[in-house]
Protein backbone atom coordinates (compact mmCIF):
# COMPACT_ATOMS: atom_id res chain seq x y z
CA UNK A 1 0.00 0.00 0.00
CA UNK A 2 1.27 3.52 -1.35
CA UNK A 3 0.74 6.26 1.25
CA UNK A 4 0.44 9.42 0.35
CA UNK A 5 1.12 12.43 2.93
CA UNK A 6 -1.03 15.05 1.43
CA UNK A 7 1.34 18.18 2.01
CA UNK A 8 -2.02 20.49 2.13
CA UNK A 9 -2.21 19.68 5.86
CA UNK A 10 1.76 20.07 6.76
CA UNK A 11 3.35 23.24 8.32
CA UNK A 12 3.89 25.60 5.41
CA UNK A 13 5.79 28.22 7.11
CA UNK A 14 8.66 25.03 7.59
CA UNK A 15 8.23 22.84 4.79
CA UNK A 16 11.78 21.86 4.51
CA UNK A 17 11.75 20.39 8.43
CA UNK A 18 8.42 18.90 7.56
CA UNK A 19 9.42 16.96 4.39
CA UNK A 20 12.53 15.69 6.60
CA UNK A 21 10.64 13.93 8.57
CA UNK A 22 9.42 11.45 5.99
CA UNK A 23 12.97 10.61 5.15
CA UNK A 24 13.32 7.02 6.02
CA UNK A 25 9.79 6.08 5.04
CA UNK A 26 9.26 3.79 2.27
CA UNK A 27 6.86 3.70 -0.31
CA UNK A 28 5.38 7.18 0.34
CA UNK A 29 4.52 9.81 -2.42
CA UNK A 30 4.18 13.78 -1.11
CA UNK A 31 0.19 14.50 -2.78
CA UNK A 32 0.30 17.95 -3.59
CA UNK A 33 -2.65 19.53 -3.99
CA UNK A 34 -2.50 22.29 -6.85
CA UNK A 35 -5.84 24.52 -6.21
CA UNK A 36 -6.58 27.17 -8.37
CA UNK A 37 -9.85 28.85 -6.43
CA UNK A 38 -11.75 28.53 -9.86
CA UNK A 39 -12.03 24.31 -9.93
CA UNK A 40 -12.46 24.51 -5.90
CA UNK A 41 -12.86 27.70 -3.65
CA UNK A 42 -9.38 27.20 -2.09
CA UNK A 43 -6.02 28.45 -3.47
CA UNK A 44 -2.61 26.50 -2.47
CA UNK A 45 0.44 26.33 -4.53
CA UNK A 46 2.17 26.05 -7.96
CA UNK A 47 5.78 25.70 -9.40
CA UNK A 48 8.02 27.78 -7.87
CA UNK A 49 7.49 26.08 -4.61
CA UNK A 50 7.00 22.90 -6.25
CA UNK A 51 10.73 23.26 -7.65
CA UNK A 52 12.30 23.95 -4.51
CA UNK A 53 10.59 21.16 -2.60
CA UNK A 54 11.51 18.67 -5.26
CA UNK A 55 14.97 19.39 -4.51
CA UNK A 56 14.33 18.61 -1.25
CA UNK A 57 13.45 14.61 -1.02
CA UNK A 58 14.20 11.85 -3.05
CA UNK A 59 10.66 10.04 -2.54
CA UNK A 60 8.31 10.68 -5.21
CA UNK A 61 6.04 13.60 -6.52
CA UNK A 62 2.41 13.04 -6.84
CA UNK A 63 0.34 16.39 -8.29
CA UNK A 64 -3.57 16.86 -7.92
CA UNK A 65 -4.30 19.32 -9.48
CA UNK A 66 -7.72 20.91 -8.91
CA UNK A 67 -7.65 23.46 -11.58
CA UNK A 68 -10.32 24.51 -14.68
CA UNK A 69 -7.32 24.63 -16.90
CA UNK A 70 -5.06 21.44 -16.33
CA UNK A 71 -3.79 21.87 -20.37
CA UNK A 72 -1.86 24.77 -19.17
CA UNK A 73 -0.16 22.88 -16.18
CA UNK A 74 1.00 19.85 -18.20
CA UNK A 75 3.40 21.92 -19.63
CA UNK A 76 4.21 24.49 -16.57
CA UNK A 77 4.89 21.44 -14.46
CA UNK A 78 6.79 19.31 -16.80
CA UNK A 79 10.34 20.50 -15.61
CA UNK A 80 9.88 20.13 -11.88
CA UNK A 81 10.68 16.25 -11.33
CA UNK A 82 6.67 15.10 -10.63
CA UNK A 83 6.28 11.12 -10.89
CA UNK A 84 2.22 11.54 -10.97
CA UNK A 85 0.07 13.98 -12.86
CA UNK A 86 -3.25 13.64 -12.26
CA UNK A 87 -6.36 16.23 -13.37
CA UNK A 88 -9.78 16.00 -12.83
CA UNK A 89 -12.06 14.36 -14.98
CA UNK A 90 -14.72 17.34 -14.76
CA UNK A 91 -12.28 19.44 -15.32
CA UNK A 92 -11.20 18.23 -18.85
CA UNK A 93 -13.28 18.09 -22.24
CA UNK A 94 -10.28 16.14 -24.48
CA UNK A 95 -9.47 13.77 -21.93
CA UNK A 96 -7.83 11.24 -24.41
CA UNK A 97 -5.96 14.54 -25.59
CA UNK A 98 -4.91 15.34 -22.36
CA UNK A 99 -3.84 11.95 -21.18
CA UNK A 100 -1.42 11.76 -24.45
CA UNK A 101 -0.05 15.04 -23.66
CA UNK A 102 1.48 14.35 -20.21
CA UNK A 103 2.27 11.14 -20.79
CA UNK A 104 5.32 12.48 -22.60
CA UNK A 105 6.46 14.18 -19.33
CA UNK A 106 5.20 12.48 -16.91
CA UNK A 107 6.06 8.81 -15.54
CA UNK A 108 2.75 8.13 -14.58
CA UNK A 109 -0.95 10.01 -15.37
CA UNK A 110 -3.98 10.09 -13.63
CA UNK A 111 -7.71 11.00 -13.84
CA UNK A 112 -9.68 11.82 -10.50
CA UNK A 113 -13.04 11.47 -9.67
CA UNK A 114 -15.09 13.90 -7.52
CA UNK A 115 -17.20 12.10 -5.12
CA UNK A 116 -20.34 12.47 -6.85
CA UNK A 117 -18.94 11.41 -10.92
CA UNK A 118 -19.71 7.72 -11.47
CA UNK A 119 -16.70 5.10 -12.29
CA UNK A 120 -18.60 5.10 -15.53
CA UNK A 121 -17.64 8.14 -17.36
CA UNK A 122 -14.00 6.77 -17.77
CA UNK A 123 -14.70 4.97 -21.02
CA UNK A 124 -12.65 1.00 -21.10
CA UNK A 125 -10.40 2.36 -23.69
CA UNK A 126 -9.05 5.26 -21.26
CA UNK A 127 -8.85 3.73 -18.27
CA UNK A 128 -6.31 1.13 -20.21
CA UNK A 129 -4.11 4.04 -20.68
CA UNK A 130 -3.87 5.65 -16.95
CA UNK A 131 -1.48 4.81 -14.42
CA UNK A 132 -3.86 6.04 -11.61
CA UNK A 133 -7.27 6.83 -11.12
CA UNK A 134 -8.23 8.92 -7.82
CA UNK A 135 -11.80 8.51 -6.24
CA UNK A 136 -12.26 11.39 -4.37
CA UNK A 137 -13.91 10.64 -0.87
CA UNK A 138 -14.79 14.27 -0.24
CA UNK A 139 -15.66 17.47 -1.95
CA UNK A 140 -12.33 19.08 -2.82
CA UNK A 141 -10.75 21.57 -1.50
CA UNK A 142 -10.37 21.64 1.69
CA UNK A 143 -8.38 18.99 4.03
CA UNK A 144 -10.02 17.69 7.25
CA UNK A 145 -13.21 16.78 6.11
CA UNK A 146 -15.25 13.69 6.72
CA UNK A 147 -14.75 10.78 4.85
CA UNK A 148 -17.89 9.54 1.90
CA UNK A 149 -18.62 6.19 2.83
CA UNK A 150 -20.33 5.69 -0.20
CA UNK A 151 -16.96 6.03 -2.28
CA UNK A 152 -16.27 2.67 -0.80
CA UNK A 153 -18.65 1.00 -3.56
CA UNK A 154 -16.83 3.14 -6.10
CA UNK A 155 -13.61 1.30 -5.40
CA UNK A 156 -14.68 -2.03 -5.36
CA UNK A 157 -16.73 -0.99 -9.14
CA UNK A 158 -13.51 0.52 -10.29
CA UNK A 159 -11.31 -2.93 -8.57
CA UNK A 160 -13.53 -5.03 -10.82
CA UNK A 161 -12.91 -2.84 -13.95
CA UNK A 162 -9.43 -3.32 -13.36
CA UNK A 163 -9.47 -6.70 -12.51
CA UNK A 164 -11.83 -7.84 -15.60
CA UNK A 165 -9.97 -5.90 -18.18
CA UNK A 166 -6.25 -7.11 -16.17
CA UNK A 167 -5.06 -3.81 -15.60
CA UNK A 168 -2.88 -1.85 -13.55
CA UNK A 169 -3.48 1.35 -12.43
CA UNK A 170 -3.29 2.78 -9.05
CA UNK A 171 -6.68 2.98 -7.15
CA UNK A 172 -5.95 6.20 -5.09
CA UNK A 173 -8.55 7.22 -2.51
CA UNK A 174 -7.99 10.76 -1.21
CA UNK A 175 -9.86 12.39 1.50
CA UNK A 176 -10.70 11.94 5.12
CA UNK A 177 -8.76 9.11 5.16
CA UNK A 178 -7.35 8.03 8.28
CA UNK A 179 -7.00 4.42 10.13
CA UNK A 180 -10.92 3.63 10.66
CA UNK A 181 -11.38 3.00 7.07
CA UNK A 182 -8.00 2.62 5.79
CA UNK A 183 -8.33 -0.89 5.93
CA UNK A 184 -12.06 -1.24 4.26
CA UNK A 185 -10.64 0.67 1.25
CA UNK A 186 -7.45 -1.45 1.17
CA UNK A 187 -9.88 -4.70 1.58
CA UNK A 188 -11.96 -2.68 -1.88
CA UNK A 189 -9.61 -2.09 -3.98
CA UNK A 190 -7.24 0.98 -2.74
CA UNK A 191 -3.61 0.69 -3.41
CA UNK A 192 -2.80 4.08 -2.58
CA UNK A 193 -4.04 6.05 0.07
CA UNK A 194 -4.01 9.60 0.73
CA UNK A 195 -3.73 11.53 3.95
CA UNK A 196 -3.79 15.13 5.11
CA UNK A 197 -4.74 15.58 8.41
CA UNK A 198 -4.68 12.08 10.07
CA UNK A 199 -0.97 12.29 9.28
CA UNK A 200 -0.10 15.86 10.06
CA UNK A 201 -2.58 16.45 13.27
CA UNK A 202 -0.09 13.38 15.03
CA UNK A 203 3.72 14.45 16.47
CA UNK A 204 4.69 10.85 14.66
CA UNK A 205 4.22 10.91 10.99
CA UNK A 206 6.19 7.76 10.36
CA UNK A 207 3.26 5.90 13.46
CA UNK A 208 0.88 7.24 11.61
CA UNK A 209 1.25 6.10 8.04
CA UNK A 210 1.70 2.78 10.01
CA UNK A 211 -1.73 2.65 11.46
CA UNK A 212 -2.73 3.08 7.88
CA UNK A 213 -1.26 0.42 7.03
CA UNK A 214 -2.01 -2.18 9.73
C1 LIG B 1 -8.74 17.80 -0.72
C2 LIG B 1 -7.38 17.32 -1.07
C3 LIG B 1 -6.86 16.26 -0.17
C4 LIG B 1 -6.75 16.70 1.27
C5 LIG B 1 -6.83 15.50 2.14
O1 LIG B 1 -9.23 18.59 -1.74
O2 LIG B 1 -7.37 16.77 -2.38
O3 LIG B 1 -5.64 15.75 -0.65
O4 LIG B 1 -5.55 17.36 1.55
O5 LIG B 1 -6.81 15.92 3.47
P1 LIG B 1 -7.49 15.04 4.60
O6 LIG B 1 -6.73 13.72 4.63
O7 LIG B 1 -7.30 15.85 5.82
O8 LIG B 1 -8.92 14.84 4.21
ZN1 LIG C 1 -5.57 15.66 -3.05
Amino acid sequence: MIVAPSLLSCDFLNIESELKKFDTAKDIWFHLDIMDSHFVPNLTFGSPIIKNMSKRTSHKLDAHLMVTNPDFFIEDMKDLGLHNFTFHWEAATHHDRLIQKAKQYYPSVGVSLNPSTPVNVIPDYILSKLDLVLLMSVNPGFGGQSFIEGVVDKVKELNNLKKKYNLNFEIQVDGGVNDKNAKTLSEAGATNLVAGSFIFKSDDYLKQIELLRS
